[in-house]
């Protein structure tokens, strides 16, 4: 069981971070290995909107974003944070995952766990930590929760934010651990797929690699 925390926040004591650490301290605790990064120590470049990795399965771009890619596919649980940014994610977090379009497509994160944590300086936390895990959720993941903290709020509502960031840390790797079904989510799951199987279909000339990649899959 792996868990990969991907931290956004460009500053040194982040807020986020904290959350983030609470969340990892948690699936340590329930039994997860614990990957810990922070995406500003990586060259990541924006995405060019190509389309080589529909139709090939790579990307043209010689940066550094597949040492992060990696580390999620080879996880089973994935907690992305980021700070309220103009109630977005930061730029950094956004350009990180506009580089997985093809997972979208390939439903690369079916079977995976996901939560997440942003912290704002007035409001929109809860919503920047919403984004997060829908993003994953898209990609295919199982969303167990999010943690979002307006320091607006104070001291006092941080300290609970961390202490609720753990609890979700240890509900992750519960999940993980009993492979915790959704029904709610499978069923959004199941229509994702059927959405993205008739794009790829009508797209087959085009992204060949995506339409054999269904075939191998036996979705198609
Ligand atoms: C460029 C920038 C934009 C921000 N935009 C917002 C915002 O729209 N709303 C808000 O409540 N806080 C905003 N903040 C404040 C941060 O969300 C807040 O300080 C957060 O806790 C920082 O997290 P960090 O310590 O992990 O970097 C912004 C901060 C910066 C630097």
């Amino acid at each position: 069981m792996q868990v990969v925390g991907i931290n956004s926040s460009p500053r040194k004591k982040s807020n986020t971070d904290l959350l983030l650490s609470s969340v990892l301290k948690g699936a340590s605790a329930g039994g997860c290995e614990i990957v810990h990064i922070d995406l500003y120590s990586y060259e990541i470049e924006y995405c060019k909107a190509c389309e080589n990795c529909y139709k090939t399965g790579s990307c043209v771009l010689m940066d550094e974003f597949p040492d992060v890619y990696d580390l999620i596919l080879e996880s089973d649980g994935i907690v992305l944070g980021s700070p309220n940014y103009i109630n977005n994610v930061t730029a950094r977090m956004k350009t990180f995952l506009d580089r997985m379009a093809d997972t979208v497509h390939c439903q690369r994160l079916l079977g995976k766990y996901s939560a997440a944590v942003s912290t704002a300086g007035g409001s929109g936390a809860v919503e920047v930590a919403d984004y997060l895990n829908h993003s994953l959720f898209i990609m295919g993941a199982s969303v167990v929760g999010s943690v979002g903290v307006n320091l607006s709020d104070g001291e006092e509502m941080f300290q609970k934010g961390v202490d609720q960031s753990y609890q979700l840390g240890v509900m992750l790797a519960d999940a993980i651990l009993t492979k915790t079904k959704y029904p709610d989510q499978q069923e959004e799951h199941a229509a994702m797929l059927e959405r993205v199987k008739n794009l790829v279909l009508l797209r087959k000339e085009e992204w060949p690699y995506e339409y054999e990649y269904f075939v191998r899959k036996k979705w198609l």
